[in-house]
């Protein structure tokens, strides 16, 4: 017999920047061999790991966060390599139209850090209320200025969310837990969380909150969202958080607005334009000014958060390299497959055979899906289920067939012959 379904011990982990030690813990239990190492890598230095030179020794699952970049050159020399894993949010340091063509499947974790946006957002809303971080940075210069003047307490205020999608509507929950009267304003119909009400327009919000945060995407319409007019719309002495995207705010606005009086304070998070590294001086209009908090992008940035994303990532892997699911992939067709199953089962409600699983990455051309159909046919198998899903050029076909140890490697044979064909794969 002609053994098709890869042994898991030979799967090869390799596991770039330090990403977090739960991975390794993943990995392993699934019987994969992994190697970790701290620092980002350089083309030269995947190519000897992921590339041809590499042999048997190289990678099938790569995971990197947002230093590593993998080029199309890199990926187009990586014949072993499955899939990759971004431990981070952003996929743009991998060439992920080369990715697709090669039939490398790419996964993230977009939604991991949410909580820890949230709860850095509340704690921003508080601080400004009480210019706290005033009030601490004068007592470090020795300045003992008791007053009570222009500190509130944050219960029965108003919070205005612009965007009420995942961090949005964490930061809903907090803040009633708090408190707080809740509005939100987002282009969607959105369900509202205990009693947050939503608003008609982003002006209703503006005119009617004392806080502002803002939780939207970087979109052609959010960019400028928060400009002078906005600002200007905004009640006297209100507080405007942005955590979302850099390019939501109009800085110089917002300056001014701090500087008249208008606004009482800000928190920023993200800026239009961000230093590459420590190296790197951070400049703004907004440096100096009174109640106004400025941190370096770290929003998501926690232990826990990190070590959800590592979950999150760990888990989107495992289930393409198990069962092929491609759920949650940035670059391939979506199919979200259940574990192997025996049509059998089904049928007389007594459990069969596991069947076998025929996975079929091709270029998505017309007549490709006969080509692939003509070759089950000519085996004669019986097909108990059968996933399509297409993106762009590429498709992603699955059969679940009867077991047969004899036909299955014939039919990975005939699929890898076949000119459309990406990759094929076999899970026993
Ligand atoms: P999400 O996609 O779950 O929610 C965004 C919401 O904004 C959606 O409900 C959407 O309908 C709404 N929206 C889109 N355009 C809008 C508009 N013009 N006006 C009003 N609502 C609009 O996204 P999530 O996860 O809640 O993230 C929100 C933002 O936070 C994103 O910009 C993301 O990049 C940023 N973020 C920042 C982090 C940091 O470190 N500071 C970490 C994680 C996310």
């Amino acid at each position: 017999m002609v053994k098709t379904s890869f042994p898991k011990e030979k799967i090869k982990v390799l596991l770039l920047e330090g990403v977090h030690p739960v991975a390794v813990e993943r990995f392993k239990a699934e019987g994969f061999s992994v190697q970790l190492h701290e620092k980002a890598w350089d083309a030269a230095a995947l190519e000897k790991a992921i590339g041809d030179g590499a042999g048997a020794g190289a990678a099938h699952i790569l995971g990197i966060r947002s230093k590593t970049s993998l080029t199309a050159p890199v990926l187009a020399g990586a014949k072993r390599l499955m899939t990759v894993g971004c431990f981070c949010i952003g996929t743009n340091q991998v060439a992920l139209g080369e990715a697709s063509q090669r039939g490398v499947a790419v996964f993230n974790s977009p939604f991991s850090n949410t909580r820890s946006v949230a709860e850095l957002t509340l704690a921003e809303i508080i601080a400004l209320h009480r210019r706290m971080v005033d009030q601490s940075t004068a007592m470090h210069t020795g300045n003992w200025d008791k007053s009570a003047a222009g500190a509130h307490e944050v219960r029965g205020r108003t919070l205005g969310i612009v965007g009420y999608g995942h961090i949005g509507t964490q930061v809903s929950i907090l803040a009633e837990a708090l408190g707080m009267r809740v509005i939100f304003f987002d282009i969607l119909s959105k369900l509202s969380l205990g009693n947050a009400r939503a608003c008609r327009s982003l002006d209703e919000l503006l005119k009617a909150s004392d806080a502002v945060t803002l939780h939207v995407p970087e979109t052609a319409a959010t960019r400028g969202l928060i400009g002078r007019a906005q600002i200007k719309a905004m009640k006297k002495g209100a507080h405007l958080i942005n955590n979302a995207r850099g390019s939501v705010v109009d800085i110089a606005s917002l300056a001014e607005a701090l500087k008249s009086g208008h606004l009482a304070g800000a928190a920023l998070d993200v800026f239009p334009y961000e230093p590459s590294g420590r190296d790197e001086v951070f400049k703004s209009e907004l440096l100096g000014l009174p109640n106004v908090i400025l941190t370096p992008h770290v929003g998501g940035s926690t232990e826990e958060a990190q070590e959800s994303i590592a979950h999150d990532v760990c888990d989107k892997l495992i289930r393409f390299i198990n069962v092929g699911a491609t759920s949650g992939s940035v670059n391939m067709p979506v199919v979200d497959l259940p574990e192997q199953g025996s049509a059998s089962d089904a049928a007389d409600g007594k459990p069969g055979r596991r069947s076998h699983r025929i996975l079929h990455l091709h270029k998505n051309v017309p007549g490709v899906m006969s080509k692939v159909n003509a070759v089950m046919a000519e085996q004669k198998v019986n097909i108990n289920a059968q996933y399509l899903q297409t993106k762009g050029d590429v498709g992603y076909v699955v059969f679940d067939i009867e077991p047969t140890p004899t036909k299955g490697p014939l039919i990975v044979e005939a699929l890898r012959k076949l000119p459309e064909t990406i990759k094929v794969r076999a899970l026993w």
